[in-house]
């Protein structure tokens, strides 16, 4: 007899429908067709010694088992279920009627139990635009497929409760979540600006940072709070909106890295992979790929702690990742591609001793030692960061000062605001939403200097002696200053607090 149900497999971070059709005809063994990969291979094993441990009886018969379509690559074990219920309804051994009604996945434990897969939330949004009525999964994957609207997901935690449902043996409640429901109930991020004391000039320029999409850099000696004001930086970002929700959720989901009980993901990610970490870890691929960390970061945060420890080799993968806002990983047969849109967060000692330009402490490294050191990040990854912020740590005073700093909540107020403005600007223009992904045709648009400010710029350039790279950012950032005043003209103020953003271009670093 021949029957056919529903499930599906992963590319990049969407889900691509797989129709499992069996066949059991007189005979004996069984065989996998459709270009199943290893582990689909494998799902045979679990299968029928989850059946043995389940009391079904696997038949003897001969089954032809085909995943199509065909020229698809399937990873993964999430399809031993459906590969199960398909063997089960050709033998008649569960009622077929609800067999092409739902999706169905899960990976088979040796005994029965069915076991958490991977991109839940894309394989439900699949399930529901081939108007399947419901999708059937492991309990511990329901919160996230819950969130796809009009679908009805069914939970299980069992070969045997899922052949009793399919029976019609046994009631299971569907998993239901209104998707506005989820985005309410936003948890508060644990940590806030209020935590920290003073630094209101660094405090200023992660504002400014934030408003205008760019990426930033903060130099300062060993303690001085870099790691902690860089954790509050997704605090003070704009909500995230559902689609960024979804998609965000989607990459989270599809690298296995929901919690059980995780729907939707409602906080802006803070990514902070070690310096030891691989290129692969960092920008996704190898064998059965996987997003990396740009990609986990992705409508977030990746924050690069002590960037001088990471390799060159690392920094550079992230150069194409940082241009495109996205990452296609290519094997020989396909490519997927993977959202990469984050913001660049880093931090760095000022010297190798740590103590450069420390109020107390003596610096002990030579100027030529502060020069190189600086340097040893310039290049293409440095061209791409528009703020430098040097933190100096906090006065005794300062830091037993009681009075409650400003939280993120009304930082965040201030950005949303600078946001909408940028949001107004850029309408039209596919795929710009803030002043930092402005391209030099766009700067000369929409950043028009009066005589006074150009005349200050340039005379900043001279004084300071800094590079020509930092003139286009310094337009930018002074552009999302103006924004935060909400002035529609770039302003004298605005340039000058831009250019003290700029610590590093400084020629004289390290002979000060
Ligand atoms: N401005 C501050 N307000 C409150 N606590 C601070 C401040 N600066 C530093 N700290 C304390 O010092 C610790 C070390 O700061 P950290 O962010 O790790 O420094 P860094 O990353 O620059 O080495 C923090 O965890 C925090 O407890
Ligand atoms: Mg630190
Ligand atoms: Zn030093």
């Amino acid at each position: 007899m021949f029957t056919k149900c529903y499930a599906a497999t992963l590319t990049g971070i969407e889900a691509i429908l797989v129709e499992v059709e069996t066949n059991v005809s007189p005979g004996l063994g069984m065989s996998l067709v459709g270009l199943p990969d290893n582990a689909v291979k494998e799902s045979q094993e679990r299968i029928r010694s989850a059946f043995m441990n389940s009391d079904v009886r696997m038949p003897g018969k001969r089954i032809i088992v085909n995943l199509a379509p065909a020229d698809i690559k399937k990873e993964g074990s999430a399809l031993d279920l459906s590969i199960a219920a398909a063997i089960l309804g050709a033998t008649e051994q569960i009622a077929q009627q609800k067999l092409t009604d739902y999706m169905i996945m899960g990976e088979l434990s040796l005994d029965g139990t069915v076991k958490p897969i991977k991109g839940a939330l894309p394989i439900a949004i699949n399930a529901h635009k081939n108007g399947l009525k419901g999708i059937v999964l492991p309990i511990s994957n329901a919160d996230e497929a819950a969130v796809v609207e009009g679908l009805e997901v069914i939970g299980v935690t069992s070969l045997r409760e899922f052949i009793d449902w399919m029976n019609g043996d046994i009631e299971i409640t569907p998993h239901s979540k209104e998707m506005a429901n989820s985005l309410a109930k936003k948890t508060p991020y644990a940590e806030d600006f209020a935590d920290v004391k003073g630094q209101g000039y660094v405090k200023r320029a992660l504002e400014v940072a934030v408003a205008g999409g760019h990426n930033v850099i903060m130099i300062g000696s060993p303690g001085s709070g870099k790691t902690m004001l860089a954790r509050r930086m997704p605090t003070i970002m704009p909500p995230l909106t559902l689609d960024e929700a979804l998609e965000t959720t989607k990459i989270h989901s599809v690298a296995g890295k929901l919690g059980a009980d995780m729907g939707l993901m409602t906080q802006r990610p803070f990514r902070s992979p070690h310096h030891t970490t691989s290129p692969v870890a960092l920008v996704g691929g190898g064998s059965n790929p996987q997003p990396g960390e740009i990609s986990l970061a992705h409508n977030g945060i990746l924050f690069l702690d002590e960037l001088p420890e990471f390799g060159r080799n690392i920094l550079e993968v992230l150069r194409q990742p940082l241009e495109d806002k996205n990452i296609m990983i290519s094997r020989a047969k396909y490519s997927i591609e993977y959202p990469a849109n984050f913001m660049l967060v880093a931090s760095m000692n000022p010297c190798p001793c740590g103590y450069y330009n420390h109020p107390t402490k003596d610096c002990v490294c030579s100027s030529g030692a502060v020069f190189k050191y600086i340097n040893k990040i310039s290049g293409p990854l440095f061209d791409r960061i528009d703020l430098h912020v040097e933190v100096v740590p906090v006065s005794f005073e300062e830091m037993s000062d009681p009075t409650p700093a400003e939280s993120s909540a009304t930082i965040r107020e201030r950005v949303i605001k600078a946001r909408q403005i940028q949001s107004e600007r850029f309408k039209g223009l596919s795929g710009v939403h803030t002043n930092a992904m402005m391209s030099s045709s766009m700067i000369k648009e929409f950043c028009k200097l009066s005589d006074q400010c150009t005349s200050l710029l340039g005379k900043a350039m001279d004084k300071l002696n800094l590079s020509a790279r930092a003139y286009d950012r310094i337009i930018k950032v002074a552009r999302t200053i103006a924004d935060l005043a909400d002035s529609k003209e770039i302003l004298p103020q605005h340039i000058a607090e831009a250019i003290n953003y700029r610590s590093l271009d400084r020629a004289n670093w390290g002979q000060q």
